[in-house]
């Protein structure tokens, strides 16, 4: 087994172009921090050229991973190109990452550029970026879709310029597994210079493939990369999922033959992370990461398993991080205990005064709930990551009133800037009043897109609740989270949160792809 497979994840990247994913730099840093423990060989930081918090969140993490690849997307321009060369400035090692579409659809409807001008705007892309950087992929964006002959020719060229990556974007998900495959192969026969680059695959997930496609494209086509992302996460149905792609070729070894240089054992808290990070909630039954991948209800399977493991069980719920979920801390916990374990999960909190605030939200939480999780913990420092400029708005005191057969009533008293606000509504249920009393005083006009609650962890009431809003306004839509053992608080808490979100006017280049 001497073959390797590159394991390229593009959480930060095409993942945050899920609506509504947008992360802060620090959620941003945390992630990498894991993706580094998780042992993944290139993290697509960002898309620098994309925004000003776009470029300080590449450049943040190029300062501070010293392990992975640090990568920066970039349109096949010299602008994008410098930017992200000067992002990537302080890694220990850098790619670029630069891309145009090949297809004719995109190249006549959107680029409104002849197949020449395509393939002149790459090859003088990648040269530019050669200047800047050694190690430089190239991605002719809907490439499933694009003319055969004419992709060979953009592909030879890129390469012949010194792209050592080429990669292979399914952008729109309409590849079948088969005819991937033979498609990478394809290509790989017919591009002369083909040996003298890594040959990678970006799947989609629109009608549920991107895995499939993608270990197609590594099995058929010999593609020794797969560009992938935690959960799945990414726009419209997302990228290739990378625990699945990744404990499908360590499980299957035999029929893979590949190495892998990934610490299974950090999946399952980099698919929390993610999950908490963002709010897109993992689904119960998700291979590999769902709360019931693992777990065996029926009596015959629980009989088996207990017999022997492997008369169900293919794979080790601790080998990919299951066993990660113990209590931690409590109430007689000290500063210093709390201190090491934000350290043992990678957590940097920058300053003093900045981890003497989240104890002192840990003492408080501990005084509600007798055990606490690292779950728990990483919802804490979420809140503590916020800058004052990120948290306009600031949940203060919230009381209601339910009773049977009353209708619900809600005060909620709320800081905005430097301004205080006590606003009071009634409600279908106590949720629902706190939320229209806020939103009687912010009178954001968003559209609510979606509400929901989970527990942080199973298997208690006294579980913390964890409440997602999404809003949208203007063309935009966000994310916010919120979590406290009181549902009625985290709910007001996910919806200031995002009323943030949409008062932080960051404009975005969307990638398009
Ligand atoms: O899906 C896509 O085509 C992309 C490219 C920018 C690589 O994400
Ligand atoms: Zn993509």
């Amino acid at each position: 087994m001497t073959d390797k497979l590159i394991i390229f994840d593009t959480t930060l990247r095409d993942g945050e172009q899920s609506p509504g994913a947008s992360m802060t730099r620090e959620e941003k840093l945390r992630i990498a921090r894991q993706l580094e423990r998780l042992r993944v060989d290139v993290i697509e930081a960002g898309f620098a050229a994309s925004s000003n918090g776009d470029f300080e969140a590449v450049k943040s993490i190029a300062d501070a991973i010293r392990e992975s690849t640090v990568c920066s997307l970039a349109r096949a321009n010299d602008r994008d190109i410098s930017r992200a060369a000067e992002a990537l400035k302080g890694a220990a090692r850098s790619r670029i990452h630069t891309f145009i579409a090949t297809s004719a659809l995109h190249m006549e409807k959107k680029l409104r550029m002849t197949p020449d001008q395509v393939h002149e705007q790459a090859r003088l892309a990648v040269r530019f970026a050669r200047n800047l950087c050694d190690d430089v992929e190239f991605s002719p964006e809907d490439g499933y879709r694009s003319d055969l002959d004419f992709l060979c020719r953009v592909l030879e060229t890129v390469i012949a310029e010194g792209a050592r990556t080429v990669n292979i974007p399914d952008t729109v998900g309409y590849a079948v597994p088969e005819l991937y495959g033979e498609f990478i192969r394809t290509l790989r026969e017919r591009v002369p210079n083909s040996d003298k680059a890594v040959w990678s695959v970006h799947c989609h997930n629109d009608l549920g493939m991107a895995v499939a496609n993608s270990l197609a494209g590594v099995k058929l086509g010999g593609a020794r990369q797969i560009e992938c992302t935690i959960n799945g996460l990414g726009e419209r149905a997302g990228n290739c999922s990378l625990e699945e792609v990744v404990m499908a070729v360590r499980t299957r070894r035999d029929y893979f033959g590949l190495a892998l240089g990934i610490d299974t054992t950090q999946i399952v808290p980099a698919s929390r992370m993610v999950s908490q990070t963002t709010g897109f909630v993992v689904q119960p039954n998700k291979a590999v990461v769902g709360a019931n991948a693992f777990a065996h209800a029926s009596g015959i399977h629980q009989d088996g398993v207990l017999k022997a493991r492997d008369t169900y069980e293919i794979m080790r719920a601790e080998d990919v991080g299951w066993a990660a979920n113990k209590i931690v801390l409590g109430k007689l916990s000290g500063r210093n205990a709390f201190k090491q374990r934000l350290q043992e999960l990678g957590v940097d909190l920058d300053s003093e005064s900045e981890v003497n605030a989240a104890f002192a939200r840990f003492k408080d939480l501990a005084d509600r709930k007798s055990e606490i999780f690292d779950e728990d913990i990483i919802a804490l420092v979420s809140d503590e990551s916020v800058t004052p400029e990120q948290e306009h708005y600031r949940l203060l005191a919230l009381s209601q009133r339910s009773e049977t057969g009353e209708r619900p009533h809600a005060t909620v008293s709320f800081a905005a800037g430097a301004q205080e606000h006590r606003a009071e509504s009634d409600g279908n249920g106590p949720v629902d009043a706190s939320l229209k009393a806020i939103e009687s005083k912010v009178q954001s006009g968003a559209e609510m897109m979606l509400y929901s609650v989970n527990a942080i962890t199973s298997g208690s009431t006294e579980s913390q609740g964890e409440v997602t809003v999404r809003l949208q306004h203007g063309g935009r839509v966000v994310n916010g989270v919120g979590a406290d053992p009181d549902i009625v608080v985290a709910s007001a808490k996910a919806y200031l949160s995002a009323l943030n979100k949409l008062h932080s006017k960051a404009e975005r280049v969307a990638a398009q792809g």
